[in-house]
């Protein structure tokens, strides 16, 4: 089998964060997200990867992931252009593909239990497609399944205004080839895409035969800020302690629970940091740091309270204020000035920016 990762898109939902890259390099736990995509599919034995690249700075996740070897897979990039659906999407990914079975994952979605059971068996059974699905409390935002008394799924509708369900599909599909012929017949829907939903609806219509799980561990669609922290956390509480050799400790310090921290990295005296908690290289931390942040490279606390955040990186925080639940983008400055005139906050923010005081 194949893989092929979505990684097109806008990502206005995740403004200004993604005016600078792709929303699959966004990190979670100082990962990007695509990169649990990959390992995803590495560890089900899916070592063939198509990315499918849109308009929105492509070569940065060239650069991220290069050939794949890193990782233990072999890339192929392709592009899309213009996103116009996910169906349109994944019909760029048809010569790549090349008669295979592919598993197509959306590369901003993460999935705790990972996908080798759903792999197992898929590509020399009878099924057309094989989703996943997991209950929702708002359904209406992603494409929903209605089942019948069997469990067999009668019909799927992207993003319904009065969902049949709660049961929302997850941004992670198995198709054969005959998806292509589906892709092929189905027209644009009101927001102007070619949804995936259609054409796996298309199948459905044909009596192709389309299975389903109902997945049990959390899984998470990172398309807007407080999903990315929600991701973060809920990937931060499977961490192991892993402190470099070449981190320095200094004395006085407290580090309760399971903390990561990177080489070069100075935790300074009389800081407390409560895991879970990962922290990048070439920091200066004092302060503290408390669960669920996630600290990139070149980043210094100053000072500093903070909990519940991503930091990208390359970043100053010396604020009098404890930071919370904050998702901050590479560069960032966050200053408490007490010394000089005039005394009122200063801001330089960017487009679909929040700010809570
Ligand atoms: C897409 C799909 C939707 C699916 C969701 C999962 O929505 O269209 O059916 O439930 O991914 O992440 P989008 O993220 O494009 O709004």
């Amino acid at each position: 089998m194949k893989g092929v990762i979505l990684a097109g898109g806008h990502g206005t939902r995740l403004r200004p964060l993604t005016h600078t890259g792709p929303k699959q390099l966004i990190p979670i736990a100082n990962k990007p997200v695509i990169l649990y995509a990959i390992e995803d599919l590495r560890d089900a034995g899916i070592t063939d990867i198509g990315i499918i690249l849109g308009t929105n700075m492509p070569e940065k996740i060239k650069n991220a992931l290069g050939d794949g070897s890193e990782f233990g897979v072999n890339i192929t990039y392709i592009m899309q252009g213009e996103p116009k659906g996910l169906a349109h999407a994944a019909a760029t990914a048809k010569d790549f593909v090349d008669g295979d079975s592919f598993v197509m994952y959306l590369g901003d979605n993460i999935l705790k239990s990972g996908i080798e059971e759903f792999v197992d068996g898929f590509d020399e059974s009878e099924f057309a497609s094989r989703l996943l699905l997991q209950e929702v409390e708002d359904p209406r935002q992603f494409g929903v399944a209605e089942l019948n008394n069997e469990g067999k799924i009668i019909n799927l509708v992207e993003k319904p205004e009065h969902p049949k369900s709660n049961l929302a599909l997850v941004g992670i599909y198995l198709f054969k080839n005959n998806i292509f012929d589906a892709i092929d017949k189905i027209k644009p829907s009101w927001r102007n895409e070619l949804e995936i939903t259609d054409a796996i609806q298309q199948l459905i219509d044909e009596k192709q035969s389309v299975d389903s799980f109902v997945v049990e561990g959390w899984w998470k669609d990172t398309g807007k800020p407080e999903d990315v922290l929600d991701a973060n956390q809920l990937i931060l509480e499977t961490i192991d302690d892993d402190i470099s050799d070449e981190a320095i400790i200094e004395d006085d310090v407290k580090l309760k629970g399971r903390i990561q921290i990177g080489k070069n990295t100075t935790i300074k005296s009389g800081t407390v940091i409560k895991g879970p908690v990962v922290i990048g290289e070439n920091c200066q931390i004092k302060g503290y740091v408390g669960p669920y942040t996630s600290i990139g490279d070149n980043t210094e606390i100053i000072e500093t309270e903070i909990d519940s955040s991503i930091i990208i990186g390359n970043s100053t925080i010396h604020s009098d204020k404890r930071i919370t639940e904050s998702l901050l983008g590479e560069n960032s400055k966050i200053i408490t000035d007490n010394e000089s005139y005039p005394k009122g906050r200063s801001f330089v923010i960017g487009e679909n920016s929040i700010v809570k005081l």
